[in-house]
């Protein structure tokens, strides 16, 4: 293998319950965001290149939080995963994994957390160097009941289950001991967000960052 296609992740995923997975419309909303979120005690958060502003919003959230660990969300290609370099991200986060998408990875520095939502998907990415992966969309994808059942055969994969994920509902997932931590966005829906509501933001974060994982 050329180079540790995850180095550092491990660490990054660890320190978190829970990873904000965060769509960004308006750039004035991406700094007073993070400060609530890490306010809250969610201090790495995804942010997805969904949006126009996405990119503005990591190079504003890197220069102005700095308590925060940024990575990039929704990375699909070669262009994305340059992208997500140049802006600095400590991480890139895809919803899925193609055969091109892990060969430009090899040939990228940034560690990538590709997505799995099948036994035979994981099994797939161990063999390339995946140890840890997002299970995506876990909710829909059977659940926290089919991510524990690939704890016996696939000791070696840690996941980060995501998609349709709630404060309610993430227990049942970080006591699995195949989950390094989860993702969600029930912390910054978009309608709080543009209400610029930071003190509900920075409450529902702190519910999230109280939660415990047991891997
Ligand atoms: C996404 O990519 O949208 C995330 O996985 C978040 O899913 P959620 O909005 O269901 O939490």
């Amino acid at each position: 293998m050329a180079h540790d296609l995850q180095a550092g992740l491990e660490a990054i995923l660890r320190k978190v319950p829970v990873i904000p997975v965060l769509v960004i419309d308006n750039l004035g909303d991406a700094v007073p965001l993070a400060r609530a979120l890490s306010g809250g005690g969610l201090t790495v958060l995804e942010i997805t290149l969904r949006t126009d502003a996405a990119a503005e919003c990591i190079r504003a959230i890197r220069a102005e939080v700095a308590d925060v660990i940024v990575g990039s969300g929704t990375v699909l290609d070669a262009r994305q995963l340059d992208l997500s370099e140049e802006l600095g991200c400590a991480f890139a986060v895809a919803p899925g994994a193609t055969p091109s998408l892990i060969a430009a990875a090899r040939d990228h520095a940034i560690a990538l957390l590709p997505a799995s939502a099948t036994t035979s998907e994981a099994m797939l990415l161990l063999e390339q160097g995946y140890r840890f992966q997002k299970f995506f969309p876990a909710e829909p994808s059977g659940g926290a009941a089919y991510l524990s059942s690939l704890a016996s055969p696939l000791p070696q994969v840690k996941f980060c289950p995501t998609g349709g994920l709630t404060q309610d509902n993430a227990p049942s997932y970080l006591k699995l001991v195949n989950v390094a931590t989860v993702g969600g966005s029930w912390m910054a829906p978009r309608k709080l967000i543009g209400d610029h509501s930071w003190a509900a933001i920075a409450n529902l974060a702190q519910a999230a960052a109280s939660l415990k994982a047991a891997a």
